[in-house]
């Protein structure tokens, strides 16, 4: 039979949906039976979490914080992610901040590390992580709102180089995301 890999995301604007999917195919290749919940959905009831030999949780970043589905996500299954150390949790963030290869640490460290802590979740062996780049969408088809777009523009100004009007940028790492996928195999038995 094969093993169940469950993977929970919350995106604002479609980067984290998109990172999520695509782990979710690189997983059925490798045979891997995949159930995928987007959090601000309605039906997000997850039967029994002793189904799955690993699950994935990703989130987008947005003026500091995960969105509020993840955080609540984590908050409940708190027991889940800390107790069990046969099951195997791999976190993942798309931000602005690690669109920066030397930045990936730092945003390592706001986004997740000290999120835990002040969440007084311990991070034990069982639990990876990983900080991936982000998408400034600030073309014609953006999904952002009008005051999100004028905040992303605001901050365009401090950032030149990653937030250009008019332009989509794209800034994550598709070699980055297999990796983690593949280290987030590895230790699921
Ligand atoms: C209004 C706005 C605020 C943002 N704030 C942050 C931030 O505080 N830190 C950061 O690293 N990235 C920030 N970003 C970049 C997002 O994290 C990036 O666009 C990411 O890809 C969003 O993921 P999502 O589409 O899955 O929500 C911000 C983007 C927008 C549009």
């Amino acid at each position: 039979m094969s093993k169940k890999i469950l993977i929970v995301y919350g995106s604002r604007w479609g980067s984290t949906e998109e990172i999520s999917n695509k782990l979710k195919q690189q997983l059925e290749e490798k045979k891997y039976e995949v159930d995928i919940i987007d959090l601000k959905s309605k039906q997000k009831q997850i039967s029994n979490f002793n189904d799955y030999s690993g699950i994935l949780i990703g989130t987008g970043i947005s003026i500091g914080k995960w969105t509020k589905h993840v955080k609540k996500f984590v908050t409940k299954n708190m027991n889940v992610i800390n107790n069990n150390k046969n099951f195997i949790v791999g976190i993942f963030l798309s931000s602005g901040l690690a669109s920066e290869q030397e930045k990936r640490d730092e945003a390592i460290e706001k986004f997740i590390l000290n999120k835990f802590e002040k969440m007084g979740i311990n991070l034990g062996d069982n639990i990876m992580y990983d900080a991936f780049g982000g998408v400034y969408d600030l073309s014609e088809t953006t999904k952002l709102s009008g005051l999100m777009q004028k905040m992303l523009k605001m901050a365009g100004k401090e950032d030149p180089e990653h937030i250009v009007v008019g332009e989509r940028k794209d800034f994550r790492d598709w070699d980055q995301i297999n990796n983690f996928l593949e280290k987030f195999v590895s230790k699921i038995q």
